[in-house]
């Protein structure tokens, strides 16, 4: 017992995620600041020493998720007590900063509730918890920033990693939580983006997706003592010798500036691909909604961002039945989407949170009619998604290679458009990205074959080209 009498001992955590990317990154970050302390990854809750649920609050049906997920874990932490374990229960994320005072009322049960910028006090948290009777409530928005107390990633990164480099929004639209349980928009210094991406390359990513509520108004303060855009903060990315692929998500439409679309004309390596969720094609709702531009900016945008890099593919978000949306306004939503063509989209039903401008709007949309509105948005963006991935066959498209396939000899990618891939080649070849011609497009995904790189040339079969 010498040698390991001083480490900590061997415990079992679970974390469930729901809502963005961010949550999925924050979970990450999350194992790693309880890592020190023993804490390695659970395949499911019954075995897990401790279990955090880290929430989303955007939709109300996200809330109630969480509720009824508690009960199960009631019941699954009554069963670990009488067997003689324990299970630490926390709920994290935008619902427990939203909601910490109702989540332990209605959940008693739940040991610690901490919002999404205090997660790097979790140690700490967990030893109160330990002693204390009731709840531990962190929810907080500390002015410290949790991203310096963070350590350095402890799990080894997948091929494709995130990377949080903006947080928060200031932009208020009328609908939305986020400036609430996210707080005051803040850049990360880009020298600390920067070491991140390093090490993520380091350690094995070959793409990454630079995460932000907002994150086209990243303004990181830079080591010249000057302040970096995105753009500029994607062209130094775009040096790291390693990284193969970049992409950034959320952006805003507002903060579409010409650095940026230019950005997507000069870097090679950053994909042919931007989410710019627009909400709505009607004036009247977009202003409504303080989103701050028109439907005609959001379309010349478009038009700028394929002047500059033809390929590029466009997803967006939206809402359907916004307080006050007539159906001529709905009517402009779709001109919208059939004027752009998107490759890929989100699509949601209104849902009134409590304490945002437009859940005490007048004019609110009947379910029924949100519940159409949302059907035919949608009939309309799968018809325009089915086309966009059924384009792609035939093409010869470079695909980073992620994982194992589900059959054996086959590998899963990723294609330049977000699609995963599927074809047969030699598992040595993840990590790369390799040449493949699209034979079929499938409702989720497409499948095709090697056509080229040095290391797959033994497997090209005899009615391919050769490599060139
Ligand atoms: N920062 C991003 C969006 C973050 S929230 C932006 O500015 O667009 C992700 C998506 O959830 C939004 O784009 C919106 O389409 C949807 N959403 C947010 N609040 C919503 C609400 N109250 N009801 C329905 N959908 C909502
Ligand atoms: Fe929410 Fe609007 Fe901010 Fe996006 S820009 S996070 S929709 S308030
Ligand atoms: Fe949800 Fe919070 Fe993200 S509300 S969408 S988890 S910022």
């Amino acid at each position: 017992m010498t040698a390991s009498a001083a480490a900590p001992a061997r415990k079992r955590l679970f974390i469930r995620t729901w809502g963005c990317q961010m949550n999925v990154y924050d979970s990450t970050r999350m194992a790693d600041v309880l890592a020190p302390l023993g804490y390695a990854p659970a395949e499911a809750p019954e075995a897990a020493d401790m279990v955090i649920l880290n929430t989303c609050h955007i939709r109300e049906k996200a809330a109630e998720k969480l509720f009824s997920e508690l009960g199960r874990l009631r019941e699954m932490k009554r069963e670990r007590e009488s067997a003689g374990a324990g299970m630490v229960l926390a709920v994290a994320g935008c619902v427990a900063q939203a909601e910490g005072a109702e989540i332990t009322r209605r959940a008693p049960w739940v040991d610690i509730v901490l919002g999404p910028q205090t997660y790097h006090r979790l140690p700490e948290m967990v030893a109160r918890a330990a002693r204390a009777g009731g709840a531990v409530i962190e929810t907080e928005m500390p002015v410290e920033q949790k991203f310096d107390h963070l350590p350095e990633q402890a799990a080894p990164p997948g091929i494709t990693a995130f990377l949080t480099v903006q947080e928060g929004c200031d932009k208020f639209c009328s609908f939305c939580v986020v400036p609430y349980t996210r707080g005051a928009e803040y850049s990360r210094p880009a020298s600390a983006v920067l070491a991140e991406a390093r090490r993520l390359v380091a350690a094995g990513a070959r793409e990454i997706t630079l995460l932000g509520q907002n994150v086209n108004a990243y303004h990181g303060e830079a080591a010249d003592g000057g302040t970096w855009g995105l753009a500029r903060l994607l062209r130094e990315l775009a040096e790291i010798p390693g990284l193969l692929r970049l992409r950034y998500t959320t952006s805003h439409p507002r903060d579409m500036d010409e650095a940026l679309i230019a950005a997507h004309r000069d870097i090679p390596t950053l994909l042919p691909w931007l989410h710019l969720p627009v909400q709505s094609g009607s004036d009247r709702v977009l202003a409504a909604m303080n989103r701050g531009h028109k439907a005609a900016d959001f379309l010349r945008i478009v038009e700028r961002l394929r002047a500059a890099r033809p390929d590029i593919a466009l997803s967006s978000d939206f809402i359907a039945g916004h307080p006050g949306e007539s159906r001529e306004d709905f009517a402009a939503t779709l001109a919208l989407v059939r004027e752009v063509g998107f490759a890929a989209s989100y699509s949601f039903k209104y849902s009134s949170r409590p304490g945002t401008p437009a859940a005490g709007a007048p004019q609110q949309v009947p379910e029924a009619e949100k519940d159409a509105r949302l059907q035919e948005l949608q009939a309309l963006l799968r018809e325009q998604q089915d086309a966009f991935n059924r384009s792609r066959a035939g093409m010869v498209v470079p695909v980073l290679l992620t994982g194992p396939g589900r059959h054996p000899g086959q590998v899963m990618g990723r294609s330049p458009w977000l699609q995963p891939v599927h074809l047969q080649a030699d598992a040595a070849l993840v990590g790369q990205e390799v040449q493949v011609r699209i034979l079929a497009a499938h409702p989720n995904s497409l499948s095709g074959v090697l056509v080229s790189g040095e290391a797959a040339s033994h497997i090209l079969s005899a009615e391919e080209p050769a490599p060139a």
